[in-house]
């Protein structure tokens, strides 16, 4: 019999955040997952009010994004843990780029998913608990590509947020907070750029193919599990092994 927790999700009716949640769901837990869209809303999330909870919220709608928080710090939504999946993936050559685009990008990929885990820390230490909180990040914060430095230095961004959040949150007893580096993972973020570079973007990743949502939420349940209790601020690349050598098409 496993321990049911509260977990909320952003983005989960898609990609990488949709297989996290159900897996969550599967273990037996209580999900609260945030979505844009009615429409997109899956079957299997129609099915149990009781352990299944949507939340809609855009977060380019500022009242709602704040709605969301204080709830979150009122204990309204109730979690143990935090997963800040959600996030956007845009196309901009720096020559154009404009003072929205950063910011638009910034908001969704790094201030609010920042602004999150600390509504979620406030909760943590109202109530005194102590919980987890995993950040979804990119392989651009280790190289970042041409056309996405905004979305690099966003997630990167988020990345600098994960590490001292891990430091001070772990510190007051809130939480242990660890990132995930996805690799190339084909969803509906970038499948259009996977079927026109399919053989660039398999090149440098030394095993040879894309990796799965379910790799991913793998990983997501082992980091909150008590077998990674001594894991805090921990950045784990599940890429496959990309880039590991320049020159990775000679090994083959
Ligand atoms: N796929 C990869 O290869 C890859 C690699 C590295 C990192 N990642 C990261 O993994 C995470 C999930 O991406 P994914 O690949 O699963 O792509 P995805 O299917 O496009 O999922 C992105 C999720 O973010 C939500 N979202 C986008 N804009 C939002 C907004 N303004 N307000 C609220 N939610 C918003 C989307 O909602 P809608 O469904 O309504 O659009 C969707 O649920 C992202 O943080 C991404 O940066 C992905």
């Amino acid at each position: 019999m496993i321990d049911q927790k509260n977990i909320l999700v952003t983005g989960g009716t898609s990609g990488i955040g949709e297989e996290i949640a159900k897996s969550l769901y599967n273990n037996g837990n209580k999900i609260f997952v945030t979505y844009r869209n009615e429409k997109k809303i899956k079957d299997w999330q129609k099915k149990d009010s009781k352990r299944i909870c949507m939340i809609e919220v855009d977060f380019n709608n500022e009242s709602k994004v704040q709605k969301l928080y204080t709830q979150i710090e009122k204990s309204k939504i109730n979690i143990d843990i935090l997963i800040n999946n959600a996030g956007i993936y845009n196309f901009q050559k720096l020559i154009n780029l404009r003072i929205n685009d950063l910011k638009n990008e910034f908001n969704i990929n790094c201030f609010i998913p920042t602004l999150l885990s600390c509504a979620f820390a406030k909760q943590q230490k109202k109530n005194k608990k102590f919980g987890n909180i995993i950040n979804i990040l990119s392989f651009a914060t280790i190289i970042p590509s041409f056309g996405r430095a905004t979305y690099a230095a966003s997630k990167t961004a988020f990345s600098v947020f994960t590490k001292t959040m891990a430091a001070e949150f772990y510190a007051m007893g809130i939480a242990r907070v660890n990132g995930i580096i996805p690799g190339v993972i084909p969803t509906k973020m970038n499948l259009r750029n996977i079927k026109k570079n399919k053989k660039k973007l398999l090149q440098p990743i030394s095993i040879g193919k894309f990796g799965s949502t379910k790799d991913i939420s793998n990983i997501t349940n082992f980091l909150i599990s008590e077998e990674a209790d001594y894991l805090n601020g921990s950045i784990i690349d599940v890429s496959g092994g990309k880039f590991l050598i320049q020159n990775q098409e000679d090994a083959r």
